[in-house]
């Protein structure tokens, strides 16, 4: 099995190459940064630049792929969140959150299935898409990020059925908080928001900073997605979707059973948010 991953550089993604190759698959893994995935290249791993918002980085790596072997799987992995209050992020971070998380990949997404040696016209293939416990539950600072992963959730419905009649399966991996550069990154691009002092919500720079940092609370290791993903590829008949870790679960459940207002109570304890109205 061919498997193509984007977002290789580290966590989930690097994660996942290690996964597949211990498997004996052939994986091409790719990065926007070559050299970062350089100690990854063995025996059954290329490794490919491919920017998710660069369409000429994202078509050659694809040409790549497929001059070494038809590509079986794509691993859609690449993402970032960005951090902030949403009325507090520019149109710029907002452009930039869409392009990398959703539009970047719907573009790598046709670039596999279409065209001579697609996956339509071979009539097979398996799309991983790895949303997040976020495409169930909207929280507070992070709210462009979860709207990525709704996003993502729905077309990976839409996809599911508009795909199975050329034998393409679309398939979603659900993590919840795992340990990776996840919480770095989000706030190296909260940095300009958080060093603002003009803000109104100020009085809440903490609690933005603990949002992004509440990736890493009681997380799992990058390798429990990676044999979600490694499992959603290989099986004959895959599930929907495979949620990964217990607050992946429990999250769901408590969306499906509690009222939204109760819900919002919650959410707004658990992100320190006043429900009054300051002075
Ligand atoms: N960690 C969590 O708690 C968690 C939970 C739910 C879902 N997820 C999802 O899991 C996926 C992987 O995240 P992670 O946790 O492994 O975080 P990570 O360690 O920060 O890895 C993110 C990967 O995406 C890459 N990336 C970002 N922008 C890119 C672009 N324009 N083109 C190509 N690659 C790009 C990064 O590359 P660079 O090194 O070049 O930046 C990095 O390889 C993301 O989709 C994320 O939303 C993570």
């Amino acid at each position: 099995m061919h498997v193509l991953i984007t977002g290789c550089s580290s966590g989930i993604g690097r994660a996942a190459v290690e996964a597949f190759a211990r498997a004996g698959h052939q994986v091409s893994a790719t990065a926007r940064n070559l050299a970062a995935i350089e100690d990854l290249r063995s025996g059954n791993v290329q490794v490919l630049r491919l920017d998710v918002t660069d369409r000429e980085s994202m078509r050659a790596a694809v040409e790549a792929a497929r001059r070494w072997a038809p590509l079986d799987v794509l691993v859609n992995n690449a993402g970032y969140g960005q951090a902030g209050p949403l009325t507090e992020l520019s149109q710029e971070e907002w452009l930039e959150q869409f392009q990398t998380n959703v539009f970047g990949l719907m573009e790598l997404t046709r670039l596999v299935t279409n065209g001579p040696g697609g996956m339509i016209e071979r009539r097979g293939g398996r799309i991983i898409m790895i949303t997040s416990v976020v495409a169930h539950v909207a929280t507070p600072f992070s709210g462009a990020y979860c709207a990525t992963k709704f996003a993502l959730r729905a077309i990976s419905d839409t996809l599911r059925l508009e795909l199975a009649p050329f034998g393409i399966r679309v398939v979603q991996v659900e993590p919840g908080p795992i340990r990776t550069r996840f919480a770095d990154n989000s706030l190296a691009r909260a940095a300009r928001l958080l060093s603002r002092r003009d803000t109104p919500y100020e009085f809440l720079r903490s609690a933005i900073e603990g949002r992004a940092r509440r990736s890493q609370v009681g997380a799992a290791p990058a390798s429990s997605v990676a044999e979600a993903i490694v499992r959603a590829a290989v099986a004959r008949r895959p599930a929907t979707r495979y949620p990964v870790t217990w607050q992946t679960r429990a999250l769901k459940l408590v969306r499906s059973v509690f009222p939204e207002r109760a819900l919002d109570l919650i959410l707004a304890r658990v992100f320190g948010l006043p429900t009054r109205p300051r002075p």
